[in-house]
């Protein structure tokens, strides 16, 4: 079956075409056309994503990126159009929704709405096969999976496919979203995560000694639960206790405010591993890009549960993409599941 996805929940404005087949026990997905434009440039003057422009970039840029992705595939017939629905900006997801019903009555083909967050799990779970295929071998049950993005940070168990129970959630900010914010008071432009990855990797190859600790939020809590917020307003009051930042100094905060990210999300993702003994981590989302945090990922499940596959995103999965989207709505729609509603729902939950 083809699949025609479309993303547009915050600013990545991606039309896909892609070649489907199998079922949750085992799919492939051949990508014959892929079309994304990133806004990030444009918002980084905001620090962040401003929703008014965003859905303007995605109304003027939507036409453009399915022309590429069309053009790129050969213009063939496609059998289902997926469009995320949900989580995300309104605005901006109206925008794909509107346009994905339009293109529905003119090709005459089904509308599929998607979750964006069941897309960055699929997006962990699959393994790329060459530059334009991927493979979702059946995973071992259950499946926790950690959702970590600028909107996001979640942990979600999965004991059969499609089911969602909610694990832990932050309770203020998400993790991505704190990146963003101290990335912001470095004044390191938008987004921040992969900034603030270099310079604390500056840091530790220079072997920067230093004796900036932020606290960890909610470590000992009994609950699997996130708390970004106070971490973030550590950082805050500390730039503005050194004053003027050297180079360094702006080395060293990054390193000590990634290091106490890391081992929130390696410790509550530990205790969620030993509450509900899946054994499949799946991780996804745009901070899953972050080595640093993989790294610690890798040596929990190293040390700690040798038995428990991890996986995540590869070929470019980690950060927003219609890709995912495609293959998430194909998947529901192979099991028999009808499409999520074709509006906007920006605070939508996997597992409420
Ligand atoms: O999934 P995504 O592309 O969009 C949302 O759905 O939010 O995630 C974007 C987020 C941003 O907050 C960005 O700063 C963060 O992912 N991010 C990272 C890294 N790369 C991207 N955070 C930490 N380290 C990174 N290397
Ligand atoms: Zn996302």
């Amino acid at each position: 079956m083809r699949v025609l996805a479309i993303e547009t929940s915050c600013d990545e404005t991606a039309v896909s075409i892609l070649e489907c087949s199998g079922s949750v026990s085992g799919a492939t997905f051949r990508v014959l056309g892929n079309a994304l434009y990133s806004q990030a440039d444009l918002h980084a003057q905001y620090g962040g994503v401003f929703p008014t422009l965003a859905k303007r970039e995605h109304i003027k840029n939507l036409p453009v990126m399915y022309a590429e992705a069309m053009r790129q595939a050969g213009n063939p017939t496609v059998d289902l159009i997926a469009v995320t629905q949900g989580p995300g900006l309104e605005p901006a997801l109206w925008t794909g929704i509107e346009y994905a019903k339009e293109l529905g009555d003119t090709l005459g083909v089904p509308v599929f709405g998607t979750d964006h967050m069941e897309g960055h799990i699929v997006s962990g779970l699959v393994s790329q096969n060459d530059a334009s295929s991927y493979t979702l071998s059946a995973p071992a049950f259950p499946i926790l999976g950690l959702l970590i993005s600028g909107g996001h940070t979640e942990l979600v168990l999965m004991r059969t496919w499609h089911q969602y129970e909610l694990v832990g959630r932050t309770l203020d900010d998400a993790v991505g979203e704190a990146f963003d914010k101290v990335a912001r008071m470095l004044d390191l432009p938008y987004p921040g995560g992969p900034r603030i990855e270099k310079l604390a990797a500056q840091a530790s190859a220079r072997g920067a000694v230093h004796d900036i600790v932020f606290p960890r939020p909610m470590l000992h809590d009994k609950s699997c639960n996130f708390s970004f917020s106070g971490l973030k307003t550590a950082v805050l009051y500390r730039i503005r206790e050194m004053k003027d930042l050297s180079d360094d100094d702006k080395e060293h905060i990054a390193q000590a405010f990634q290091d106490a990210a890391r081992e929130v999300l390696v410790a509550k993702t530990k205790k969620a591993l030993l509450e509900t003994g899946a054994r499949t981590l799946a991780v996804g989302g745009g901070v899953s890009a972050s080595k640093n945090i993989r790294a610690g990922l890798e040596d929990l499940v190293r040390t700690d549960f040798p038995e428990v596959h991890l996986s995540y995103p590869t070929g470019g999965l980690h950060l927003d993409n219609s890709i995912m989207i495609g293959m998430a709505a194909y998947l529901r729609h192979a099991a028999g599941y009808p499409s999520g509603p074709l509006e906007a729902r920006g605070a939508q939950k996997l597992a409420p």
